[in-house]
């Protein structure tokens, strides 16, 4: 195994913190073990031959290392309570008052695509029928492509379906094989997947009605949170929702979201 150097290994940090948010300063065996096969199989002999490459900005390199950086770890109908809000809370309120019936929701840090799938089968398990006289738009980003590329073509295993209910499993897939799933045509148009850099600047002003940021920030420091938090808000329309991980929390005096519970926001 190729070793990484103390100062190989502060380059690693400093440039997935500058980029990408994300900090790995705890986390050598983790860049050490998910990169040195990599190395091996381009004949590399040290990470500084690797980190040059890095800093040559070779498009394809970046790529690889951001696939093999970034903690991917999703699944369909993942803190259903989030789901049970959306349905018993978010949407009633929206079906009264939304005049416009245009609904913005992102997926920030969407991953392999179980997110973004489970909170379309909600919407269209919800409005049912009625669906049809919405504008729904599900925005789902994320820095990895080779998450993006998985999510594009919504096809999982079946084990992965596990907790989402029955009646989800039979409407919203069709089976390929004994094994395969593919989420149905009728839920995929709903969403776009885009590959989206939180550290970037976040152009929409007032749009979304509910952004999901859940599991993502864990990977960010203090700092860089409160940029993505305040960013994200200026992108929430007023009465809109942010739902974060049930493991995350915002530090209430320096966000302008509301606390409504645990894992659960408003911008007023
Ligand atoms: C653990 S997954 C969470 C997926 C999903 N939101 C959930 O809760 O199951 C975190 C995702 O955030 C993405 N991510 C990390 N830093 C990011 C950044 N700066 N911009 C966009 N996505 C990022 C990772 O690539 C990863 O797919």
């Amino acid at each position: 195994m190729i070793r990484l150097t103390d100062s190989e290994f502060l380059e690693f940090v400093k440039y997935m913190h500058d980029n990408y948010g994300i900090d790995l300063s705890k986390k050598r065996i983790l860049i050490e073990g998910r990169l040195s096969g990599l190395l091996d199989k381009k004949g590399m002999s040290s990470f500084s031959q690797y980190l040059d490459s890095i800093k040559n900005n070779s498009k394809d390199e970046i790529t690889m290392l951001v696939n093999k950086l970034t903690t991917n770890y999703t699944y369909f109908y993942r803190e259903e309570s989030h789901f049970d809000y959306l349905r018993e809370v978010i949407l009633p309120i929206q079906e009264k008052e939304n005049k416009t019936r245009t609904l913005n929701i992102w997926s920030a840090g969407c991953s392999s695509g179980e997110e973004p799938y489970t909170i379309a089968m909600v919407l269209d398990d919800y409005f049912k029928f009625k669906i049809s006289q919405w504008d729904i738009r599900i925005t789902a980003g994320d820095i990895s492509e080779k998450v993006l590329s998985k999510a594009r073509k919504g096809i999982y295993p079946k084990d992965s379906l596990g907790k989402l209910p029955d009646s989800y499993k039979k409407r919203y897939f069709k089976m390929i094989d004994s094994n395969e799933y593919e989420v149905i045509p009728e839920i995929k148009k709903y969403i776009t997947f885009k590959a989206f850099n939180l550290m970037d600047s976040i152009l929409e002003r007032s749009i979304y009605d509910v952004v999901f940021l859940r599991n993502v920030m864990i990977y960010f420091n203090s700092e860089t949170k409160r940029n993505i938090i305040n960013k994200i808000y200026d992108a929430t329309k007023p009465g809109g929702y942010l739902l974060i991980g049930h493991a995350e929390a915002l530090q209430r005096d320096k966000s302008k979201y509301i606390y409504i519970k645990p894992a659960v926001y408003k911008k007023e």
